[in-house]
């Protein structure tokens, strides 16, 4: 089920941020392409903070190892692992829905 988590708006462009939806940690990426992309907060290696990582508009790499997730498949580069890849929309009036 979708649930509304913030406004497009509180994601600056280009940058991530996390949030609790449903008590999981979500990480929101806001796209210079206008898209958006959620995926579990903690890397799966040592619990990095994801919304922290470097993103282009496929890949966020995390802060602390420097590991790349593909943010539509979730595999890291080299396929060390994976990440939860949520599905997730801006609404007409702004709101970035995650499901779960
Ligand atoms: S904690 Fe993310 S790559 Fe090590």
């Amino acid at each position: 089920m979708s649930r509304p988590v913030c406004s497009v708006e509180d994601l600056p462009v280009g940058e991530g941020r996390a949030y609790v939806v449903d008590g999981e940690q979500v990480a929101l990426f806001r796209h210079r392409s206008g898209k958006v992309s959620a995926v579990q907060a903690a890397c799966p290696h040592a619990g990095g903070p994801l919304a922290d990582g470097q993103i282009d508009e496929t890949v966020v790499v995390c802060p602390l190892h420097l590991t790349a997730f593909d943010l539509t498949t979730g595999e890291a580069a080299g396929g060390e692992g994976s990440i939860a890849v949520h599905p997730c929309r801006v609404t007409a009036d702004g709101l970035v829905e995650v499901s779960l």
